[in-house]
């Protein structure tokens, strides 16, 4: 191979993904698109609003000569106006233009984000279960991800959290909405984090980040809200993007925002602002900035992801699979009738259900179903659903 050890190496870790695509592939050729029930990617299936079509054409309409080009690395200052006004009012805090830097998407976020504060050898805890990416994503700035066990209803366990902050922790990771298990993190669970990482903060003599993904942040149920990051810890940072809720991932566009109050706000920053150049993004896409600008606030309708979730909950309910109801997002984690996840998933897709394993998100012995599907999906797929658990019954 010519290629580095280090790509060899992610390439295999991540070769399950692959696995997993091509043989569902297959079996949509074997049985037809239709019969196969397809929950294996976190692609949002609901339409755009319709302004975002609107206003896409009248951008395009509207663009004159330099609308096309370089502009500043953390994106048109108007554009990063709106969306801290729009913060200032979700965070309950005094979030300015010069706080919020757009990027390519959620992942441009938090990789510009770990590229900054990061020193080889540091480490970032995130609670897992998890998104797949983050350890690789701590690599690719020579940090290392340690994830430390939730509770079992898959909320923050302070303790081991606490246990966990060494010496090295740059950084807590946390994503709430969760993917893969679709809870919500309580307002004093944060704040009982940010008080966990001042005092390690202090006890270490070093700044501990709080970094929260947040791109699910819109997609909840049940009048749940999402408390404010900013108002639990001051040396905070947002990463989120417009991917999921307003259905746009291929667009490619987010932002990073630093808490006004952070105590090294200025280098943060400025490290941020150059590490979106290095990085290779330079800045965010041009015509999707302006697009999300005028988007503040806007989302995809909710109410059909959580009829989606109604249907799927009640529906394994009913077969006697295991759960907790998610208060966010559009994934469901139940608990695998037998510990081995991977043969569980195996034996759905033998039922052509595609699922993916919860060892694959750092939870073994669940699996994660994403129900961002047609309804029609999830119905139809319940015969095959109950015929997979019949077999440890
Ligand atoms: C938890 C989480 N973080 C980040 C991302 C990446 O989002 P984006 O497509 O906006 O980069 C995803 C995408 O699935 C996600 O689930």
């Amino acid at each position: 191979m010519t290629i580095s050890k280090r790509i060899e190496d992610i390439i295999s870790r991540a070769s399950f993904i692959r696995k997993m695509f091509e043989e569902g592939a297959q079996l949509k050729a074997q049985y037809g698109a239709e019969n196969v029930y397809d929950f294996s990617l976190g692609n949002p299936n609901l339409p755009p609003p319709e302004k975002f079509n609107e206003l896409l054409r009248d951008t395009v309409d509207s663009c004159g000569l330099g609308d096309h080009c370089y502009m500043p690395n953390t994106g048109y200052p108007m554009v990063c106006g709106s969306v801290a006004e729009y913060l200032a009012e979700e965070q309950q805090a005094p979030v300015t233009n010069k706080e919020v830097m757009m990027t390519c998407g959620a992942s441009g976020a938090l990789n510009v984000a770990l590229k900054t504060i990061l020193d080889p050898g540091d480490e970032v805890l995130t609670p897992a279960p998890c998104f797949v990416e983050y350890k690789f994503y701590a690599d690719n700035h020579g940090g290392t991800l340690k994830t430390v066990a939730t509770k079992p209803d898959f909320q923050l366990d302070l303790e081991a959290l606490s246990e966990a902050i060494n010496p090295k922790t740059k950084a807590v990771l946390i994503n709430s909405p969760n993917n893969p298990t679709g809870q919500v993190y309580p307002e004093d669970d944060l704040v009982a984090l940010g008080e966990l990482l001042e005092k390690k903060g202090k006890e270490f003599k070093r700044t501990i980040y709080l970094i929260s993904d947040e791109p699910y942040r819109k997609i909840v149920f049940d009048g749940v809200r999402v408390p404010s990051i900013f108002t639990s810890y001051k040396n905070s940072i947002i990463g989120t993007s417009y991917s999921k809720d307003i259905s746009i991932p291929g667009e490619r566009i987010g932002f990073v925002a630093v808490n006004p109050e952070a105590s090294y706000k200025n280098d943060l920053i400025a490290g941020i602002t150059v590490a979106n150049r290095i990085l290779g993004f330079v800045n965010a896409p041009a015509l999707m900035q302006r697009v999300v600008a005028c988007m503040q606030g806007m989302s995809v309708e909710i109410s059909e992801y959580a009829r989606k979730r109604d249907i799927l909950c009640d529906g394994l309910a009913g077969m006697g699979y295991k759960f907790i109801k998610p208060a966010g997002t559009f994934y469901l984690f139940p608990r695998s009738p037998i510990p081995d996840d991977v043969e569980f998933a195996n034996v759905l897709k033998d039922e052509r259900v595609l699922v993916v394993p919860g060892s694959g998100f750092d939870g073994p012995g669940h699996f994660r179903i994403a129900f961002c599907v047609d309804d029609e999906v999830i119905k139809n797929s319940m015969p095959s659903f109950q015929k997979a658990i019949e077999k440890y019954k």
